[in-house]
């Protein structure tokens, strides 16, 4: 199978929340998505699964479909915003049989808002958001008050988050970002991070960064608000 057998399956006009051909499409500039009860969307697919993992930002999915394969028994939810990158997603998915693994093709904050329920989330990862580095595109970075605020909801207690980032200043808000509502804990000691994660997996940019010789910074969180 490849990207191109996946086609884009609804114009601007007729745009609406989709299931179908295994992906998700979660429209933009829509606004009825409370049409859809939260549960209805992984009421299906979460009882056969011990555990979810959620990926924000998946790219061409290399990283998860590694995961995906070797931890059958948690459902894995890829989300990405860019359809071509989809593509790349749903075509391991097929190659692989990867029952798995759930593709959500929009927004981050969009799909987390209006389509997860509360506390079901076991972990989520971050690889190497787009860092938007210029100011006045500060709105576009995926780090937001508002995303972890929702990361915190539906995740649960004892969930894991992880963000993972070769740009130290975008570490930096990601940083101030998780620890401001004190409901995110650091794992790692102070500056909380750590450089080297071997076990971690390998995303595309993870490969190319590497290759380059920058340095990674892995930050982990556990949600935790019995303080
Ligand atoms: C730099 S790439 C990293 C891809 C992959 N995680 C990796 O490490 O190879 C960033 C990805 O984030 C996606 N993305 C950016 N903002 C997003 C958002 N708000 N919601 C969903 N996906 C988003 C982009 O489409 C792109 O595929």
């Amino acid at each position: 199978m490849k990207p191109k057998n996946l086609k884009f399956p609804f114009d601007w006009e007729s745009r609406a929340p989709l299931l179908q051909d295994d992906v998700f499409y979660v429209p933009n500039h829509y606004e009825q998505h409370d049409l859809w009860s939260k549960e209805k969307l992984l009421g299906e697919h979460f009882s056969r699964f011990a555990s979810i993992s959620v990926e924000y930002c998946a790219g061409n999915g290399a990283w998860i479909a590694e995961k995906a394969k070797e931890n059958l028994d948690v459902l894995w939810i890829a989300v990405d915003k860019r359809f071509d990158r989809v593509r790349k997603i749903w075509a391991k998915k097929q190659n692989l049989a990867l029952d798995n693994l759930f593709i959500v093709c929009g927004d981050a904050f969009t799909f987390t808002k209006n389509y997860l329920p509360s506390g079901v989330v076991n972990e989520i990862f971050i690889n190497f958001p787009d860092p938007w580095p210029k100011a006045r595109h500060a709105k576009h970075r995926v780090v937001q008050n508002y995303f972890v605020q929702e990361m915190a909801r539906v995740s649960k207690e004892g969930g894991e988050a992880v963000w993972v980032t070769d740009d130290a200043p975008y570490s930096l808000q990601i940083l101030s970002e998780m620890l401001e509502g004190k409901i995110w804990e650091p794992s790692f000691n102070h500056p909380f991070y750590t450089t080297t994660w071997p076990t971690y997996g390998t995303s595309f940019f993870e490969a190319l960064w590497k290759e380059q010789g920058k340095e990674i910074r892995y930050m982990k969180f556990i949600k935790n608000t019995s303080k």
